[in-house]
């Protein structure tokens, strides 16, 4: 029986990427339906999940780490020019908008923390910071999710260009962890790190969030 070829996107990779897609539409249906109660929780899932996939990008598999699809301006430029070389994993510029949108990601859920609708409900930390400060995040709550929204339509955009223009299965890869032409170079790290490193970041939100003060009374 032929040995199974490494998995170019980790089981964490996927599991991370595809609860997110999941994570975002109920965020955006909770808001506008001013379910608050589901959209902070939805929230913090996000926080969480991004985080997490964040600190995978240190100590993940060989391509999930940053250091394997953030190039500098050079290679950056080249591969625009179509000088650059096959990527195994994301390409150069793919490797900018996976840290655009992981960026935004984070500042969308953060700056909810300290958000408020006016009327019944506060984030966590709303009562930690004064108004100019809540002010700015409700301004970056607004604008990361304008600008998530463009940056995920020009993201689905170029992978449905990629998968059936250039024939190239990222899909099937984002879906399995491998596929024809899309195949990891070096085994991948064990997925119940992943496991430990959701863990601990849920547990240090949960007794960060306890810390904070619950109204201004208790200043
Ligand atoms: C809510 C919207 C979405 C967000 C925020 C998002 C975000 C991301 C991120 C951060 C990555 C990088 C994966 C990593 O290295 O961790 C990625 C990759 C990928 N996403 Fe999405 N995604 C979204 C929706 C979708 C949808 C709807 C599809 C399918 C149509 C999709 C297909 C893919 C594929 C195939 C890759 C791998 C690209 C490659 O091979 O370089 N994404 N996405
Ligand atoms: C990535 C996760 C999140 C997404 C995608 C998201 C998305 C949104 C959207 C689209 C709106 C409506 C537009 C606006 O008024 O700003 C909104 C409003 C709001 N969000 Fe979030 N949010 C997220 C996380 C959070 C978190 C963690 C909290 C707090 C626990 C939060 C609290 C709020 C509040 C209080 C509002 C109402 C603001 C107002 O009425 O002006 N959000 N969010």
């Amino acid at each position: 029986m032929p040995a199974s070829p490494n998995p170019l996107w980790d089981i964490p990779t996927r599991v991370f990427h595809w609860l997110i897609v999941c994570c975002l539409p109920i965020a955006w249906w909770s808001a506008e339906e001013e379910r608050f109660d589901v959209h902070q929780w939805t929230g913090y899932t996000v926080l969480v999940l991004v985080s997490s996939r964040i600190l995978w990008g240190f100590i993940g598999s060989r391509h999930s780490r940053f250091t394997d699809f953030v190039v500098g301006p050079a290679r950056l430029g080249a591969y625009l020019r179509g000088q650059g070389g096959r990527s195994a994993g994301h390409n150069p510029l793919g490797g900018w908008s996976v840290l655009l949108l992981l960026s935004l990601l984070l500042a969308q859920a953060i700056s909810g923390l300290f958000n408020s609708d006016d009327v019944l409900f506060s984030g966590p930390l709303y009562y930690w910071a004064d108004s100019d400060f809540r002010d700015a995040m409700g301004l970056v709550h607004d604008l990361a999710f304008n600008g998530l929204l463009a940056l995920v339509c020009l993201h689905i955009f170029a992978v449905f260009y990629h998968q059936f223009k250039l024939k190239e299965k990222l899909l099937q890869a984002m879906l399995h962890g491998s596929a024809l032409g899309r195949i990891g170079t070096e085994a991948p790290a064990p997925w119940w790190w992943a496991v430990i490193v959701v863990l601990l970041i849920g547990l240090a939100l949960w007794w960060g969030l306890l810390q904070a003060p619950q109204s201004s009374l208790n200043w």
